[in-house]
């Protein structure tokens, strides 16, 4: 089956087209085209994601990060696809520029040969979001192709699972046991969820406050960091790390021996907002703040992973979202959990699925293609807070 997916949560832009085979019991994929547009640059300068701009940026980028995947995949047939441009122009009535494009694009190449397509619809950015859905969605109707909407939280988790394979380009899933305990941390959010059966989730524990990326981003705007602040702490961790055994500061462990899997970060926030008070941080202090944050954060995660664990009787931990890029939560889990628990088997995600990408989207939505759990293009919306244990259960 050949899967074109389609992400536009947050902010990049990304198309993959994906051959898929096999079942859950072993997948292999194969990554045939791969486009991907980051808008970092755009955002940093405000210091965050401005939704309507990544909408407008979504909305002039898609096509030609469509060609260049499709052209990747050697999927790009001079011809013409039949269409009716008026219904096409109607479902991305918001988008007039992304319509033109489409128009424009479908008038000079035939229909490529996909199955499925695969598209974020949630959670995320409303606006963003809505961009890649209506996209889906009038592709969807030009080609005469089924669509599968897709949990972006899901897309990081099953991503996690990958092996890599012969090649760059190609990976496996199999031999999964359930249950499967995935915590999923990124700039939205932070939760512990149990998969069993097979993409069927269930909520095992969550933040009540602030997500760990949030947390992460918010810590590096006080210590004058750039946007997005996750990996210009862990940076300064690191090094702090490299030179020994040194701490200026001691932040709180928040709900560290709570008898719950849930987080709060809002709390360890303010403390390093206090820590710091007035004072303008010389460089080797700030770096000892990453640390003792990294150290309070990783603490806490470990902590609940193990009664997340004893709770859900888990035989598989993966951990997924823009957060598992980081190097202290990797080492930690890599280092530790073999050792406390050599019964379970630990997916920590490749680095190239960490970051925001349409492959994870292509993954999960093979995986429901294949059992034809398909969405009605007509019906099918974006849902900024959508949830992963009610959206498939
Ligand atoms: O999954 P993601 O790309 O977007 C969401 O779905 O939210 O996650 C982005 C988050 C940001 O908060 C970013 O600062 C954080 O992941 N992040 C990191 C690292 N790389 C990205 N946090 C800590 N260490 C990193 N290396
Ligand atoms: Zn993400």
């Amino acid at each position: 089956m050949r899967i074109l997916a389609i992400e536009t949560s947050c902010d990049e832009t990304a198309v993959a087209v994906l051959h898929c085979s096999g079942d859950e019991k072993h997948a292999t994929f194969s990554i045939e085209g791969n486009g991907l547009l980051s808008q970092v640059d755009i955002h940093r300068p405000y210091g965050g994601v401005y939704p309507m701009l990544a909408k407008r940026e979504h909305a002039r980028t898609l096509v030609p990060v469509l060609h260049t995947a499709l052209e990747k995949a050697g999927l790009l047939t001079p011809g013409v696809s039949t269409t009716d441009t008026q219904e096409l122009t109607s479902i991305l009535e918001r988008e007039p520029e992304l319509a033109t494009q489409l128009v424009t694009f479908l008038g000079e190449h035939a229909r490529p040969p996909i199955d499925a397509i695969a598209v974020t619809h949630g959670p995320g950015l409303e606006p963003a979001l809505w961009v890649g859905v209506n996209f889906a969605r009038a592709l969807s109707q030009a080609w005469d192709i089924p669509v599968v909407g897709i949990n972006h939280m899901e897309g990081h988790l099953l991503s996690a699972l990958a092996q890599p394979g012969e090649d760059a380009m190609s990976f496996s899933i199999s031999n999964i046991e359930l249950p499967l305990l995935g915590l999923l941390i990124s700039g939205g959010h932070t939760e512990f969820v149990s998969m069993n059966p097979w993409l069927s989730y269930q909520l095992i524990g969550r933040t009540r406050d602030d997500a760990v990326g949030e947390a992460y981003d918010k810590v590096a705007r006080m210590l004058g960091l750039p946007y997005p602040g996750g990996p210009e702490v862990s940076k300064l961790a690191e090094i702090d790390r490299a030179r020994g055994p040194k701490h200026l500061y001691t932040l709180p462990r928040p709900m560290l021996k709570d008898a719950h899997c849930d987080f709060s970060f809002s709390g360890l926030k303010t403390a390093v907002r206090y820590a710091i008070g007035d004072a303008t941080l010389t460089r080797e202090e700030q770096e000892d703040m990453a640390r003792e944050f990294e150290d309070a954060v990783a603490e806490v995660i470990y902590a609940k992973t193990l009664r997340a664990i004893e709770e859900t009787e888990a035989r598989t931990f993966a951990i997924g979202g823009g957060v598992a890029a980081n190097t202290n939560i990797r080492r930690m889990f890599s280092e530790r959990l073999p050792v406390d628990h050599p019964e379970i088997s630990l997916s920590i995600p490749l680095p190239a699925f960490t970051t925001d990408n349409a492959v994870m989207i292509g993954i999960a939505g093979y995986f429901h293609a294949r059992i034809h759990d398909f969405h009605d293009a007509q019906t099918l919306r974006a849902q900024g807070t959508l949830e992963l244990f009610s959206a498939h259960a």
